[in-house]
């Protein structure tokens, strides 16, 4: 396999917020380029954090190895993550990465086209109009890019946020439960658009879900959580990785997912 995009080992972020804390340690994580990664777990057991960690949004508690190979000017260049500024940082996560927020995160005061056209722009890559009506058209928005995002529904300003962050082709997409608000065929249909991102495109692609129905048949790799619960107020969430497609590097005997006390 190629190199990894990602390496993430002994990484730890700790939040706290009113009184309680919450851990999430990630003993060993590899992320290449082409591959499909799902994160799946209960509510509340780090996924977000994880996707804030690999988008350069969040800094780690603590790490023994955090790097990310990205594009610098022309050639890609591995990056110790802990240690990039917070320009560099930004820098890297515009022209490398695309990020569809759990939140959506649009701007009120554009519209839909502007909003998706956005990330585009600021990665410096120009699109073709072909490439953008093909992703409209896949996506169902072919008739409301003039709208404002208010004028949306819920499931539309999802798929806006999608296309936003596919648009430029980025080689890292991270994608927090992209499908979360859109019914089962649009659904599919997003998730197959994202496989083919990994697959066809050669980006390394890592959906959240809280439906592993929708993403067990067709991920080469899966994160959980095993989550223990230390005290009322400290929580403790350790990633493990379950790996598809390379035989023989399963985590054999890996917990269970679920919430232990
Ligand atoms: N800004 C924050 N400051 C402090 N703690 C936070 C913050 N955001 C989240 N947390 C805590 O971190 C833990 C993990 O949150 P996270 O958002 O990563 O979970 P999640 O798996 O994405 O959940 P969901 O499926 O509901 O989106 C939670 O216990 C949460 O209370
Ligand atoms: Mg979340």
């Amino acid at each position: 396999m190629n190199e990894p995009v990602y390496r993430l080992r002994e990484v730890e972020k700790i939040r706290t917020k009113g009184g309680a804390s919450f851990t999430l340690r990630v003993p060993e994580l590899l992320i290449h380029k082409g591959e499909f990664l799902s994160v799946v777990g209960p509510s509340g057991c780090g996924k977000s954090t994880l996707l804030d960690l690999l988008a350069l949004v969040l800094n780690p508690t603590n790490s023994s190895c955090f790097t990310i190979d990205a594009r610098n000017k022309i050639t890609s260049e591995r990056f110790d993550i802990p240690s990039l500024s917070e320009n560099h940082a930004a820098w890297i996560r515009r022209k490398n990465i695309g990020y569809v927020l759990q939140s959506g995160g649009l701007f009120p005061f554009l519209t839909v086209r502007e909003n998706i056209m956005l990330t585009a722009e600021i990665s410096g890559k120009s699109i073709d109009s072909q490439a953008f009506g093909n992703l409209v058209d896949v996506l169902g928005l072919g008739d409301q890019l003039n709208k404002k995002p208010q004028y949306l529904s819920g499931g539309q300003r999802q798929r806006v946020a999608v296309a936003r962050a596919l648009i430029h082709q980025p080689s890292i997409i991270l994608a927090d439960e992209p499908t979360a608000a859109v019914d089962y065929p649009t659904a599919l249909d997003i998730r197959d658009e994202l496989k083919t991102l990994a697959h066809e495109v050669g980006s390394a692609v890592v959906m959240v879900t809280h439906d592993r129905s929708l993403v067990k048949d067709i991920s080469d790799s899966e994160v959980r959580f095993e989550v223990v619960r230390k005290s009322l107020n400290d929580t403790l969430a350790t990633t493990f990785v379950i790996n598809k497609t390379a035989p023989g590097s399963s985590n054999e005997g890996a917990p269970e997912q679920g919430i232990s006390k």
